[in-house]
């Protein structure tokens, strides 16, 4: 490319967060998350100069397209899902490179025509190009795409260089443990770990990094992060959409698999591990796994079961009324899949033990909200003890993940007037109001870390796996018992009873987020 096309799209990061040239190659480039994910963070990133200079995007799949149509299409997806409007001189830049090549995943011969693109690409510009590629196919290919990313030497150009290639994988990671192993096996055989970047979107949330900031930025919460202070943490992933056209997909994964599993058992880890010995990606992770390893096996049957499941049913949402699971298109009249799922878990360590952490999530529930909410231990009833004079709220620290980004907490103040009388009142950091709303999505974080080779936002082999080996004893239990347990609840609904009596055994209930 002659220098003058060279736009450095580089000026908005501080050094140490430069990435090396760079080629992102997206296997399902014709897929739902490619259009309204994964190009518009590209573009994002662009947009703000966090780019390198040599930058180029390869969309690849099984459909032969044309540059300039896979061009068009990435500009429709910009148009439609970014969160800025499109500028037409950062598209100017970007458009001539973004770039297509077709081919099977099963087809070594594709692969290698991917190489000699991106030698040829090299050769231009008489650079060497780090590459990075994003798995987000079905599963169902993920093993020939890796295979041949060995097979085709894609997968160790440059090895142990800072420059090597780095590999992005989409969930589902497995579908249990024995399938979780076995990717990491097929994984491991053709990348070194340190170029795997296992995804799990809501680690490049905002709030979710936040997190750590605020437990380690700040010195006022270690000393009472433990079982002396905390009586239990409640965390919440709701949803009020329903399966919309994933129904396929769904159906084979229900919300244990799809969001337990990754999603709020991040937040958990994020919530519950020790305070690592540095911010690095190792560090942190090291510390996840341990409290990961921590949690004890759940009751599954019977009165004190630790689990609960549903299936929503008909409700109204917005005043509209909603199908129930069963009349979804693609489901299944007889399906056993969970659309909503309960946990408490125990962690057996120094720090935890005897404290509650009640998980739930699900879909078609009354609002959008995730929620990390720390409940602390009641004061002492001595002065002020719960009255119609003293109305006395339990302290709540609660991290608003999303919407409404922020942090709450709750405290008893005295209501003013003549006479003692005390209310809860809630003090509150809105994100929107410190910092702007324009925030980055999780997606433009993740995949600019993973330029660089940042793995502390990424999972670690270890790390799904122990995760796996918790949730799959339920899976099982469950896939025995068929439809046997499984309960309903009003779309709409805050979920079903079986969740709250798991609280109500131990004298809580859900907050309300
Ligand atoms: C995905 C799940 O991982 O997360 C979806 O597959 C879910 O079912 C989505 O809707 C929720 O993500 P977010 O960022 O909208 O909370």
């Amino acid at each position: 490319m002659a220098e003058e096309n060279r736009h450095p799209f580089l000026h908005g990061l501080s050094k140490h967060r430069g990435s090396p040239p760079t080629v992102v190659v997206i296997f399902g480039a014709s897929g739902d998350l490619t259009a309204r994910k994964l190009i518009p963070a590209i573009y994002n990133l662009a947009h703000d100069g966090l780019l390198p200079a040599d930058f180029y995007l390869i969309g690849f799949g099984r459909k032969p397209i044309p540059d300039a149509e896979f061009q068009a299409i990435a500009a429709g997806a910009i148009k439609e899902f970014s969160r800025r409007e499109p500028s037409p001189d950062v598209w100017n830049r970007l458009a001539p490179r973004t770039l297509y090549v077709s081919g099977g995943y099963d087809e070594k011969a594709a692969f290698d025509r991917l190489g000699e693109r991106i030698a040829g690409l090299e050769k231009e510009i008489g650079q060497q190009l780090q590459t990075l590629f994003y798995i987000s196919t079905p599963p169902t290919v993920f093993a020939p795409i890796i295979q041949n990313l060995g097979a085709s030497g894609l997968a160790a150009r440059y090895l142990r260089q800072p420059n090597q290639s780095k590999c992005i994988i989409e969930k589902p990671f497995g579908r249990d443990l024995a399938s979780a192993q076995a990717l990491n096996k097929e994984l491991t055989s053709v990348f070194e770990e340190s170029q795997v970047f296992r995804i799990d979107h809501y680690l490049g949330k905002e709030t979710v990094q936040d997190l750590l900031v605020q437990r380690f930025a700040n010195s006022i919460f270690e000393p009472i992060w433990n079982r002396n202070f905390i009586d239990h943490v409640q965390i919440t992933v709701a949803e009020q959409v329903g399966v919309e056209s994933r129904a396929g997909y769904y159906e084979q994964s229900g919300c244990m698999r799809d969001m337990i599993q990754n999603h709020t058992m991040q937040l958990l880890a994020l919530t519950a591990m020790e305070p690592p010995v540095s911010m690095d990606a190792e560090s942190v992770r090291d510390e996840k796994v341990k409290v990961l390893k921590a949690i004890q096996s759940l009751r599954l049957e019977g009165p004190h079961s630790d689990v609960a499941r549903a299936q929503y049913s008909e409700g109204l949402i917005g005043g509209k009324l909603m199908k129930g699971y069963l009349q979804e298109k693609d489901v299944s009249a007889t399906s056993s899949t969970e659309t909503y799922a309960a946990l408490r878990l125990s962690i057996n360590n120094w720090r935890w033990q005897g404290v509650p952490f009640y998980l739930r999530s699900g879909k078609h529930l009354a609002r959008r909200v995730s929620e990390i909410a720390i409940r602390f231990k009641r004061a002492p009833g001595s002065l002020f003890a719960e009255s119609e004079r003293y109305q006395i709220a339990p302290n709540t620290l609660a991290f608003q993940i999303q919407p409404d980004e922020g942090l709450s907490l709750i405290l008893n103040a005295k209501i003013p007037g003549l006479e003692t009388r005390t209310q809860p009142v809630k003090m509150n950091f809105k994100y929107a109001t410190t910092f702007g709303s324009n925030t980055p999505e999780a997606y433009e974080r993740l995949v600019l870390d993973a330029m660089i080779g940042d793995g502390t936002l990424f999972i670690r082999g270890d790390e799904t796996e122990r995760s796996w080996q918790l949730i799959t004893p339920i899976h099982d239990y469950w896939a025995s018992q068929g439809r046997k347990g499984m309960d309903t609840y009003a779309s709409g609904s805050w979920g079903p009873k079986s969740s709250d009596d798991i609280l109500a055994a131990n004298g809580h209930s859900w907050r309300e987020p």
